[in-house]
């Protein structure tokens, strides 16, 4: 069942940014649940949403009908550039990274380690999953995967135990795999989380590219920012908060109007630290609490 009531994440954080402005343009280039897009019509902003994901589609299907100002285009964000979109240039553009709580909860997509699924872990539709990777991939590539997106230490301890153990039977489920993590005899980092996070969290960005969509997005989003417009990324783990405040810290304008890029453009960072969510938000919702976000004011 596809559920439509998703909790946007620092909402109020958002909507503060285009306080007192009348109708806006807005791009939600990770509509999802449609729970940011929603608080946006609300207050009469047009709104185009952009998600890979069918139940977004649908859901997106079902808002049109109390507001007629949405438009929605399934695709993937990095593409966005090549959509034939009806407004070319807006006042806020919001990416709200990962997964939503649908993908979490589809036995299908099988992100999660409490539910015994097939390895796929891919959320976006492309070709590549969680399988491939764990039966196919060689030494080198698993190492890089576990140490580069799961930040592993003992990564090749961790390939070559996969690579041994596949040989015996291919690993088809979520519980094989993190069978495989228990026994592999690899330190993971924290006693606070699943010792399985690391290891799915890499496989996860590797099956979807999630790196990748992002730094492409990060290329060309400037030519559909108005003057003054923000630009506001939540994310939700430390690579992509990484690539997110560098892009910032690269294109910062400073006070006499030097752009650091080169370029006749830059944005005003509006947030030094990466806002973070209320202790109450995070009561409300648990996901809540490793969302960062940062913002900028794209000046041209
Ligand atoms: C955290 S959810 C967004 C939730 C949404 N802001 C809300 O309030 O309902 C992230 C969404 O982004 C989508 N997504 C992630 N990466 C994407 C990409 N590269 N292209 C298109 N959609 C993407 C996912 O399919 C998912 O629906």
């Amino acid at each position: 069942m596809i559920n439509n009531q998703h909790i946007p994440i620092m909402s109020n954080e958002i909507l503060s940014l285009i306080e007192c402005e009348k109708k806006l343009s807005i791009l939600d280039c990770t509509f999802g649940g449609g729970g940011h897009s929603k608080k946006f019509l609300e207050k009469g902003h047009n709104v185009t949403a952009i998600d890979q994901d069918d139940n977004s589609m649908i859901i997106a299907k079902e808002l049109k009908k109390n507001f007629s100002n949405i438009f929605f285009y399934k695709s993937n964000f990095k593409n966005f550039d090549l959509l034939d979109l009806k407004i070319k240039k807006f006042n806020l553009i919001l990416l709200d990274l990962g997964f939503s709580s649908n993908q979490l909860e589809d036995k299908d997509i099988g992100l999660s380690f409490q539910l015994n699924s097939n390895l796929n872990m891919n959320y976006l539709g492309g070709d590549l999953n969680a399988y491939k990777i764990i039966n196919f991939y060689n030494k080198d590539e698993l190492q890089r995967v576990f140490y580069s997106y799961g930040e592993i230490h003992q990564a090749e301890k961790l390939a070559k135990y996969i690579i041994n153990q596949r040989s015996k039977q291919k690993i088809n489920t979520n519980f094989e795999f993190i069978d495989i993590l228990s026994k592999s005899g690899v330190n993971f980092k924290s006693k606070k989380i699943h010792f399985a996070t690391q290891a799915f969290q890499a496989l996860r960005i590797e099956s979807n590219s999630e790196l990748e969509n992002l730094i492409t997005f990060l290329k060309k989003v400037h030519v559909f920012l108005e003057i003054n417009a923000h630009l506001a990324i939540i994310s939700f783990h430390s690579l992509e908060d990484r690539i997110v405040k560098n892009y910032f810290r690269d294109n910062k304008i400073n006070k006499n109007k030097n752009y650091q890029n080169y370029k006749n453009w830059g944005y005003e960072i509006l947030t030094k630290k990466p806002i973070t969510a209320s202790k109450f938000e995070i009561l409300e919702n648990n996901r809540a609490r490793s969302a960062k976000l940062r913002v900028g004011r794209f000046i041209n």
